[in-house]
């Protein structure tokens, strides 16, 4: 099995950074494909919290190389200061390379000007989006008006590119939002010393992807985001701009579908969700609180805090169907111990009818009520359980229901925030 996808199968958060890097250490090369500096991956290594958004989670271990797919959005600022920020942790030395793809597409000023302005012309309708610039570049990029990585390296090109994309984006920030038009010269000026510095990091990345490939090497794709937040597939219009699903990973690297061994969906053993959107699940109650004080459920992005409900199985089905999951990884388990009672979602109500299939339209999932399956919580602490038959019955019982009623087996539970804090029952790649 030379290459496994690891997307999030819910909305985004899963703790998928934990999973991807628990897993890169024994890939060669782990690739970003979508998204930008939306995401943001929380890994906790000897206990130092490192906060990555653009960087491949597998960055941390040695002797790998990291890539930034075509795919992706890259915001250059961002690139650098994680660059330095892991170069001055040791990182990044010379045994790890990190690569950025020629193709992936930039995130200009005017992308984040347009994100706030267009979010704050929404009033109660807003989408919550995380102000990075994503869905604006990735417009201009559909649009055929975007500024690519490689652009960046051609300076003549890359100012006849900018006029031209600022020119257009001007209009809009003026006439349509009434804000400041943006200055050519001062984003040249920057985006040109940006461009020095990483023009060491640009490459042809597929190219360099294939040449693994070809010797056998081990590939893990990292998703961001997750699969109820895909642009086709998740909760239109609260929804992030990109492709998340497993899928993704081929358009977004350079790769065919045949490459792709396995699919591992992360699931938290509740739910979350940033930002606007139906969420059926959704607990207003003090349950609701006590899981995200206790999950420490605020955005690693944003610092917004989360919104929090039980484990939702109608959801989570069809992020198997989308991504044709192979496994499944359960984060957090932790968090819910302690309470008397825990609830997986099985079902909801809908119009007076009872429904299993997650509905495709948003306003369909905003009516809909949960059903709920209740069972027994358990007291005892599992932080330090590192296998399956050790942990108390009803932890068991828990998981071996999620696993029946996904149809999909449970590869990874995570106990606890450390590497360390984990029980692994297949590595994709052994
Ligand atoms: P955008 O991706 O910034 O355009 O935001 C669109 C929606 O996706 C908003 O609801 C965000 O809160 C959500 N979102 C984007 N990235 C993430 C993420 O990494 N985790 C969770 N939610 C995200």
């Amino acid at each position: 099995m030379p290459s496994v996808v690891i997307v999030g199968a819910q909305w985004g958060d899963e703790g998928k950074g934990k999973v991807v890097d628990i897993f890169a250490g024994s890939a060669d090369v782990v690739v970003r494909f979508q998204g930008g500096n939306n995401a943001g991956h929380t890994i906790v290594a000897d206990a130092k919290k490192i906060i990555f958004h653009l960087v491949p989670s597998g960055v941390l271990h040695r002797g790998k190389t990291c890539i930034i797919g075509c795919g992706v959005v890259v915001d250059p600022e961002v690139l650098l200061g994680e660059i330095d920020a892991l170069k001055a942790a040791g990182h990044l030395g010379e045994a790890t390379r990190l690569l950025v793809s020629e193709n992936a597409h930039v995130i200009m000023p005017w992308h984040k000007a347009l994100d706030q302005a267009r979010e704050e012309s929404k009033g109660k309708h807003k989408i919550g989006t995380t102000m990075r610039g994503i869905g604006p570049a990735y417009e201009e990029k559909a649009g055929r008006r975007g500024i690519r990585m490689g652009d960046l390296l051609r300076k003549k090109a890359f100012l006849g590119r900018l006029r031209e994309s600022l020119d257009e984006a001007n209009f809009m920030l003026e006439h349509r939002f009434g804000r400041k038009p943006l200055r050519a010269q001062e984003i040249a000026d920057a985006y040109l010393a940006h461009a020095a510095r990483l023009s060491e990091y640009v490459a042809d990345t597929t190219v360099v992807l294939h040449d693994f490939l070809k010797k056998g090497r081990r590939v893990l794709f990292e998703g961001a985001q997750g699969t109820l937040l895909d642009v086709d597939h998740g909760t239109y219009p609260y929804v992030t701009s990109s492709s998340t699903v497993a899928g993704s990973a081929c358009a977004g690297s350079g790769v065919g579908p045949t490459v792709i061994g396995g699919v591992i969906g992360i699931s938290k053993a509740y739910t979350t969700r940033v930002g606007g959107g139906p969420f059926p699940t959704e607990l207003s109650d003090d349950t609701g609180d006590l899981l995200r004080e206790k999950g420490a459920e605020f955005g690693s992005t944003t610092g917004r805090a989360r919104r929090c409900g039980w484990l939702d199985v109608v959801a989570l089905r069809r992020a198997v169907l989308v991504n044709g999951l192979t496994d499944v990884a359960i984060t957090k388990l932790d968090v819910l111990q302690g309470l008397k009672k825990v609830k997986i979602c099985t079902a909801y109500r809908l119009k007076g009818k009872t429904i299993t299939e997650f509905p495709a339209d948003s306003e369909a999932l905003a009516a809909c009520e949960p059903v709920y399956d209740e069972m027994e919580g358990w007291k005892d602490d599992i932080r330090d359980v590192r296998l399956m038959e050790d942990l108390p019955r009803p932890v068991q019982k828990y998981l071996k229901k999620v696993e029946t009623l996904l149809d999909v087996p449970v590869n990874l539970v995570s106990v606890g925030p450390a590497r360390q804090e984990t029980i692994i029952t297949k590595n994709p790649f052994r």
